[in-house]
């Protein structure tokens, strides 16, 4: 088989990059290790800033998005019992728009299906050859060895895929940071808290009260990195939610409703540079991740795509290489950017457990500074609602 870009992983990065070629005239197959079902079925965050949802727009693959999405213009912080709205429109003139990862992947999946341009699921064994040379990917699909050559490898395949590692150690630097804690998430069927989203600092840990529909309610707890799931029953998990998001003298906002899923987020920070090695571009999580708070995974993915694919796009229409050798830098630029947002944001917002009183009460101050002073909430805003593109 040939083509002239391999795309390995079918998330959003993959899946949206598969797009975004397409439109340009450029052949792409999709390779994914896991079943259509499962890479479907996958809980991940489900807050989508104002860029991605207007690239998925110009893509054409957000017709659903756009009549079961939740746009929001506000956020809401919590700490000592008290609640600031941070107005993120009146600020930024931009919103967010509530829309399940998951069901992005989703709409990807069927257009492409529907154009009829190669997917393939349940793939195993795969490798990739002589990056820095005439790329190769080789893998097994319905137990046939295949080898697919390709000019271009898209590493896609998330944090613990195949492509970062086959690019030499010696050519990659690592940074790397790892939280003394976790995020216990669960799906309920209950109406959610609020309209909008509530991020809490509480003496027991962070909170979050999400939302995936005005019936179905997406909340976090804090918990610790190793949790074991068993220790929290619903009963448990709703006493925290109700203590950690509780505003004084007011009666608790989370209804409780069957639990229908349960799971620990671990939190890191992580970014490989640069996400170039001959052939071989990685975007996304093979590159990069970050702590759920703030929810930039996929819209950094997004961002990365955007990228690579004007770069391929000038590449094969003979536009020449310097957008490609310039992918990394123009990506890192806004990932170290993201990385900053999302390392402050947790900061602000968790409870350290070797903390004397110290850090309790620089987040409280930090807290309300941001929420007193409109240039600090102009800050978060923005970051929050998404950094403009570079190009
Ligand atoms: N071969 C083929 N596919 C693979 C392989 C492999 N060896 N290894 C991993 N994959 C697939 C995974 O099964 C997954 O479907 O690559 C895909 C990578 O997708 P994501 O993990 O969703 O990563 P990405 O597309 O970069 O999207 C980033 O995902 O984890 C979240 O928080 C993150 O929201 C962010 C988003
Ligand atoms: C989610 O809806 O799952 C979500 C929203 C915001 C976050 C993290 C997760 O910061």
């Amino acid at each position: 088989m040939r083509t002239q870009v391999g795309i390995i992983g079918a998330g959003p990065a993959g899946l949206l990059l598969g797009r975004m070629l397409q439109r340009m005239g450029i052949d792409a197959v999709v390779l994914e290790a896991r079943s259509r079902d499962y890479v479907e079925g996958r809980i991940r965050a489900g807050l989508l800033e104002q860029g991605s949802v207007d690239t998925l727009t110009e893509e054409g693959v957000a017709g659903r998005l756009h009549r079961e999405g939740l746009a929001h213009d506000g956020l809401e912080l919590r700490f000592e019992g008290e609640n600031h709205r941070i107005e993120l429109t009146a600020l930024t003139q931009k919103r967010v728009t509530i829309y399940g990862q998951q069901e992005v992947v989703k709409d990807l999946i069927a257009q492409r299906i529907t154009d009829g341009l190669p997917l393939l699921f349940d793939v195993s064994d795969t490798a990739v050859h002589d990056i820095a040379g005439k790329p190769r990917i080789t893998f097994t699909h319905g137990g046939v060895a295949q080898e697919l050559h390709c000019d271009i490898i898209a590493g896609c395949d998330g944090f613990h895929g195949i492509c970062r590692p086959a690019i030499p150690a010696e050519k990659m630097a690592i940074f790397d940071r790892i939280y003394p804690f976790a995020w216990l998430g669960i799906l309920a069927e209950a109406r959610p808290a609020s309209h909008e989203l509530i991020y809490a600092r509480h003496e027991d840990g962070f909170a979050l009260a999400t939302m995936r529909s005005e019936t179905l309610t997406r909340m976090y707890v804090q918990c610790a990195p190793d949790e074991d799931l068993a220790a929290w029953s619903d009963r448990r998990i709703w006493d925290a939610l109700h203590a950690r998001l509780a505003r004084a003298g007011l009666p608790s906002q989370v209804n409780e409703g069957p639990i229908i899923q349960k799971g620990v987020t671990a939190m890191r920070s992580f970014v490989a540079e640069p996400m170039r090695y001959g052939r071989l571009f990685l975007a996304g999580d093979a590159a990069h991740i970050v702590p759920p708070t703030g929810a930039k995974g996929m819209n950094l993915a997004i961002a990365d795509v955007r990228i690579l694919a004007r770069a391929l796009d000038d590449f094969f229409h003979g536009r020449g290489e310097r957008l490609m050798d310039d992918y990394s830098r123009i990506c890192l630029d806004r990932i170290w950017k993201v990385q900053r947002f999302s390392w402050w944001m947790t900061q602000m917002l968790h409870r350290y457990d070797a903390d004397d009183g110290f850090e309790q009460r620089v987040q409280t101050a930090e807290l309300r500074y941001v929420c007193g002073s409109e240039a600090a909430r102009t800050t978060l805003a923005e970051n929050y609602v998404g950094l403009p593109y570079a190009v």
